[in-house]
């Protein structure tokens, strides 16, 4: 589409960047997201959780600090029970709380599907945006949250998640990843960030080093993915966004046969409120990983490298 550009858009979509920034002045720019979806679990409470956690975590992925929302709901009122959506708002409404984040308005139409998420306005310092792409040979890829959210959430829908796994899956998908952000901004020499949601980690991987001259190398052992994942992949539950992930960034990827093919699927996975995925210089990659562990964040790992020698490519061992 014939896009307008203007200087005081420092980014607008044209890059699937994870939010718009505009300039307001040299000081200040305003960060501007939206997203909604159907639920991902059962429990109502829990779905406008994660509905919120995450709209609010692409104004995180921008290294802002997000400010009001909105709620956007699509909701069958001559068929369910508005309680039920009571419980969506109060999930949401909790996760604007714990994010500091206040709720200034909203819009609800009728639809046959429920559907919940928020459009969220944070601020952010113009020189300081953590763009998705222009990471650079030498730095060290982090991953701060463990793979197969999508995955989980098909075998959920037919009832053959185990608890267990749902558990640690809502763990994480209900975790904003407001500290892991501040921790990222605080060690600066970061090259680009973003969050991995819908495209799967190997899409968002993708657009980092898009246009750019550097490649990455991933190694496909040291990437945290949920225990309990493989199984449900064996047994076939995968979600439709998977294989269309795949296939559109399959010319870009190659693979090393000591990654079973099993993790090669999930990382195609499409998440919901997943992690930060980030290129940091390479030295400093260690210590901040400790001090994420430190802070709670005990699934963020070291899980690659950006390389000089095939721009444009990912190569998975
Ligand atoms: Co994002
Ligand atoms: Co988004």
């Amino acid at each position: 589409m014939p896009l307008i550009s203007y200087p005081n858009l420092l980014t607008g979509f044209e890059h699937a960047e994870d939010a718009g920034v505009y300039k307001l002045s040299a000081e200040l720019a305003l960060v501007q997201t939206v997203d909604f979806f159907t639920p991902v679990v059962d429990d109502p409470y829990i779905f406008g959780q994660i509905a919120a956690t995450n709209a609010l975590n692409d104004v995180y992925a921008m290294g802002g600090k997000p400010l009001t929302a909105m709620n956007i709901v699509c909701f069958p009122i001559k068929t369910m029970d508005i309680s039920v959506l009571r419980e969506v708002l109060r999930g949401g409404l909790d996760k604007m709380r714990e994010a500091g984040v206040l709720l200034v308005g909203g819009h609800s139409v009728e639809d046959n599907e429920i559907k919940y998420g928020l459009s969220v306005t944070g601020l952010i310092h113009p020189d300081k945006v953590l763009f998705n792409r222009g990471a650079k040979p030498g730095d060290s890829l982090i991953l701060t949250k463990p793979l197969g959210t999508g995955i989980i959430s098909t075998a959920i829908k037919v009832e053959e998640a185990p608890p267990e796994l749902v558990a640690k899956a809502i763990f994480c998908m209900t975790q904003l990843n407001k500290k892991t952000s501040e921790l990222i901004i605080a060690a600066g020499d970061v090259h680009a960030c973003t969050d991995i949601t819908g495209f799967g980690f190997l899409g968002h991987a993708c657009e980092m080093i898009e246009g750019d001259n550097a490649g990455l190398r991933i190694n496909s052992a040291a990437v945290p993915v949920f225990e309990g994942v493989r199984q449900l992949v064996e047994t076939g539950f995968v979600p439709g966004g998977l294989y269309r992930n795949k296939n559109f960034r399959i010319n870009q990827v190659e693979k090393e046969q000591t990654c079973p093919d099993w993790l090669f699927d999930v990382f195609f996975d499409p998440q919901t409120a997943g992690g930060l995925f980030f290129s940091i210089t390479g030295k400093q990659a260690h210590n901040l990983v400790k001090k994420m562990h430190d802070a709670g964040i005990t699934d963020a790992a070291i899980v690659g490298e950006v390389v000089a020698d095939h721009p444009g490519k990912i190569f998975i061992y």
